[in-house]
């Protein structure tokens, strides 16, 4: 049944990490919130930009940097349309999500005081949480939270409730990595928006299942890191508007970042450049739009609805198993369940898994507040990918039956 939306095995043939032995047994990878495994097509962009093209851009006449300084601006235009921003120098390369935004964070300083106020949703990631407190603490500013209930939603009459003349920031996941909720964005935009309040959407765990249209949700700044979307670590984007991207100061100084520098004054470039100081991860944005090419010849409708059925099929069979909790159970979520057994601490569930070549992530997943929220320390968070098989349930499944007679 689940074969009928995507030809899985020949699909699996893409990534060749899908084909060794961890502890002596098949890899099973279900740590895909934490990071995509990369196929053999985003390799090759790899292999072939450090083999033939390796130079820096933006600065040379010479041939290698001219063709570097072509497909790096390529891949920019290529997540410009994935997202469908206006512009191409709307997306900025960060080195990931948590660089995203710290600029945006940063360069909110001088636009907030004391009184004013910025709303937080109660399941962020530490990376949307802390550069907020920070500028919090430099402006004299308010956090305020936005509650959610035990399923995981948001509870959406508070923050209504919660929104006034004072607020200047909203900043929200689309999906949460802890408990896998999709957040009702376009209601919170609008709102936020209504009262004058910018609007940041944390997109890193919400882009490799779902496309955000950024023009139509009509969202202030969206982030998104490559490495979960098929692509390598240290690289990113943050998208923003034209507007507020002209508005915002830069991050960082240096090279690449300026229009002209003397010692009495620096003026800075336009955008992107303005955010992009220093020699860039190259390789790295280049690769980023080839695994996004790479997914999007695979089809996020397909690769959703198939998604979609590894977590029903998981959910079912991991609730047959006495004494296992899920936490994160809202209607509207994406292929990750998190749970716990009994009072079994979820690391030692983790290394049985590890022994049975079973990859889970284990732990608080960087959102203390989520787990102080259930009064838990962690969960055990399993994470899907369109790669991954039902079968490979199975083994999950079967061993965190063997994890709990064990350890009961
Ligand atoms: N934020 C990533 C995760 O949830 C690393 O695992």
């Amino acid at each position: 049944m689940i074969h009928t939306v995507l030809d899985i095995l020949k699909i699996r043939e893409d990534f060749p990490i899908l084909k060794r032995k961890v502890n002596g047994q098949n890899l099973v990878y279900f740590d895909n919130a934490a990071t995509s495994q990369t196929p053999k097509h985003v390799i090759d962009v790899i292999v072939d930009y450090y083999s033939n093209y390796n130079a820096n851009i933006h600065r040379g006449v010479h041939a290698l940097s001219q063709e570097a300084t072509d497909k790096y601006e390529e891949a920019r235009i290529k997540i410009q349309t994935h997202f469908n921003a206006a512009a191409s120098h709307e997306i900025i390369f960060t080195s990931g999500t948590t660089h995203a935004i710290n600029i945006v964070a940063n360069g909110f300083t001088s636009f907030l005081k004391k009184g004013d106020e910025v709303l937080v949703s109660a399941m962020e990631h530490h990376s949307n949480i802390v550069p907020w407190q920070m500028l919090c603490e430099r402006t004299g500013a308010t956090m305020k939270v936005i509650p959610m209930n035990l399923d995981g939603e948001l509870l959406m009459d508070k923050y209504h409730a919660l929104l006034s003349n004072k607020t200047k920031l909203v900043f929200c996941n689309h999906v949460s990595n802890a408990l896998g909720t999709i957040n009702p964005i376009q209601e919170i935009i609008e709102a936020a928006h209504a009262v004058g309040a910018a609007v940041l959407i944390d997109g890193a765990q919400a882009a490799p299942h779902i496309i955000a249209d950024v023009q139509a949700l009509d969202v202030d700044f969206y982030t998104v890191s490559a490495h979960k979307i098929c692509g390598p670590t240290g690289v990113g984007i943050l998208y923003g508007k034209e507007a507020w991207l002209n508005k915002l100061p830069p991050y960082q100084g240096g090279g690449e970042m300026i229009a002209e520098v003397t010692f009495e004054k620096t003026t800075y470039a336009g955008l992107p450049h303005k955010f992009e100081a220093g020699t860039p991860n190259i390789c790295g944005g280049i690769a980023m739009g080839a695994g996004l090419d790479y997914m999007n010849s695979i089809g996020f409708d397909a690769i959703t609805t198939y998604e979609h059925e590894l977590l029903a099929y998981a959910t079912e069979k991991l609730l047959e198993i006495e004494g296992l909790k899920i936490y994160g159970t809202a209607k509207n979520k994406t292929a990750v369940v998190s749970f716990n057994v009994g009072q079994i601490h979820p690391y030692d569930i983790g290394s049985i898994l590890d022994k049975l070549g079973v990859a889970v992530r284990t732990g608080h997943h960087c959102a203390q507040p989520i787990m102080d929220f259930f009064k838990i320390p962690g969960t055990v968070r399993a994470s899907f990918s369109f790669y991954n098989l039902k079968e490979e349930i199975d083994v999950l499944v079967a061993g965190v039956k063997r994890a709990k007679a064990m350890l009961s």
